[in-house]
């Protein structure tokens, strides 16, 4: 295969770029990028590869999730706080009711850039290019907002190591210390009826957590009762950001991403022979890739071939995102390309971008029980095929959102308009999460005695 380069995606088709109208501007930010510290370190990707590798193995579960796009508007300690109170949440759900180690992945402290269905957008007879994420253009309908500027590349780099920062503190300062289950609850969860089934498991972790200090096993003793990994990930979209942010490790001399410690590949922009795919195989972090209903065998294979040549435990992660009514159609004949072919990869089910509609208020919505119906579905067809139903991927906000309707609070259409803040897709809200956790904690459990 051809040499790569951080830079030979240049060379290869590729879709979903802004339309720069001063080039020169944004060579000059990409180049000032290129100067500044890396957000995360090569050895922290390899840690995140290895613990993916035993996932593969049915030992781990990855619980990958946060916003769809991250904005400026919504950077601010709270929201970071939030998201890893549910993180933390979902992941005691999921360690304790199903034995299973979490590997907590954030959508986050990097997922700004998005592809469109569209390149513009018609409000009121007025055509402005579409919004494409912070990191490219503002979501004001105004020709100003909507011009991509250079300028927001560099917030988005220093929102990012803010974000991590905090992110880092929290996971191992003391926050994280399994003794304050109880602390974790978000405020607005107080009453709903999945926060009482939080209070019951919480109980029973702090039961737990007495039985082992009598035996001698404290948070103070142990590393791993009173800290933890959560690591970032985002979209390998905007190629002109993760060129100057693809650095050589000088322990191994290889390039590592070092915008975060997994990126993956779009559904739109999964080609193999094109611009993304080009660049993500030349970076050694865990990578993965979108499956949606329009993935061929033929193209999925080649893209592995691509991607992980030397087929590394570890290194590829399969996001199925088929919708609720079609992965029973889909998943099964990927499942077999990949098992007839020895590949080793782990599987994820992303039953978020395959239900998305628009309610007849005119927001686009996802129901809840949709989800939930991906959810069981791919569980079910994992069961079939003798496969581990290895992680989950989300789109969540610890913000008490009204944007996918149903769940317990049973969110209605006429809700939506009332607490709508996402800058793109509709995401679940911390009680739809966490509801999301006890049921997948429940099938992971089966599907463990399955393989
Ligand atoms: C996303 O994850 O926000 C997204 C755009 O997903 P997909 O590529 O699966 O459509
Ligand atoms: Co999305």
């Amino acid at each position: 295969m051809v040499t790569w380069s951080p830079s030979s995606w240049r060379e290869k088709p590729i879709k979903h770029v802004p339309d720069y109208p001063n080039l020169d501007h944004l060579k000059e930010v990409e180049k000032k990028i290129k100067s500044y510290p890396p957000l995360v370190f090569a050895g922290e990707a390899r840690n995140l590869k290895n613990i993916l590798a035993e996932a593969s193995d049915g030992k781990a579960f990855l619980l990958q999730g946060g916003d769809c796009a991250e904005s400026f508007l919504e950077h601010g300690p709270d929201t970071i706080m939030d998201t890893f109170k549910l993180f933390l949440q979902m992941s005691a759900v999921l360690t304790y009711a199903a034995s299973v180690p979490v590997i907590k992945v954030g959508r986050i402290a990097g997922q700004f850039a998005k592809p469109r269905s569209s390149d513009t957008e018609v409000i009121d007879n007025k055509e402005l290019m579409s919004y494409r994420g912070d990191i490219i253009n503002g979501i004001e309908f105004n020709e100003n907002s909507r011009t991509p500027d250079p300028e927001r590349l560099l917030k988005s780099y220093r929102q990012s190591a803010a974000t991590l920062n905090l992110i880092r503190s929290l996971s191992q300062g003391g926050y994280a210390n399994l003794e304050h289950v109880h602390n974790w609850t978000l405020e607005f969860l107080n009453n709903s009826p999945v926060s009482e089934k939080y209070k019951d498991l919480a109980n029973q972790i702090s039961q737990t957590l007495g039985f082992m200090r009598a035996c001698g096993i404290t948070p103070q003793s142990s590393h791993a009762l009173r800290t933890t990994d959560l690591y970032t990930s985002h979209e390998a979209l905007l190629l002109g950001y993760e060129e100057v942010m693809a650095r050589v490790d000088s322990t191994t001399g290889d390039w590592y991403a070092t915008s975060a410690h997994m990126l993956w590949i779009g559904d739109r922009t999964r080609n193999p022979i094109e611009a993304h795919t080009e660049f993500c195989r030349g970076i050694k972090n865990p990578i993965g890739i979108k499956c949606g209903p329009s993935m061929t065998e033929d193209d999925l294979l080649k893209l592995l071939d691509i991607l992980n040549p030397e087929n590394e435990k570890g290194r590829i992660v399969l996001i199925a995102r088929f919708g609720f009514d079609n992965v029973e159609k889909h998943l099964p004949r990927l499942i077999r390309c990949v098992k007839n072919h020895g590949h080793h990869v782990l599987w994820s089910c992303d039953p978020m971008h395959g239900n998305t509609v628009k309610a007849s208020s005119g927001f686009k919505t996802r129901p809840f029980e949709n989800i939930m119906m991906e959810v069981r579905n791919y569980m079910k067809v994992h069961k079939n095929e003798g496969t581990y139903p290895g992680g989950i991927h989300v789109e969540m906000t610890g913000n008490n959102v009204t944007e996918c309707t149903g769940g317990a609070m049973s969110i209605s259409d006429a809700d939506l308009s009332s607490r709508y803040n996402t800058h793109c897709d509709p995401r679940l809200n911390a009680n739809q999460a966490l509801e999301l956790a006890f049921l997948v904690a429940e099938e992971i459990r089966l599907a463990k005695n399955n393989i």
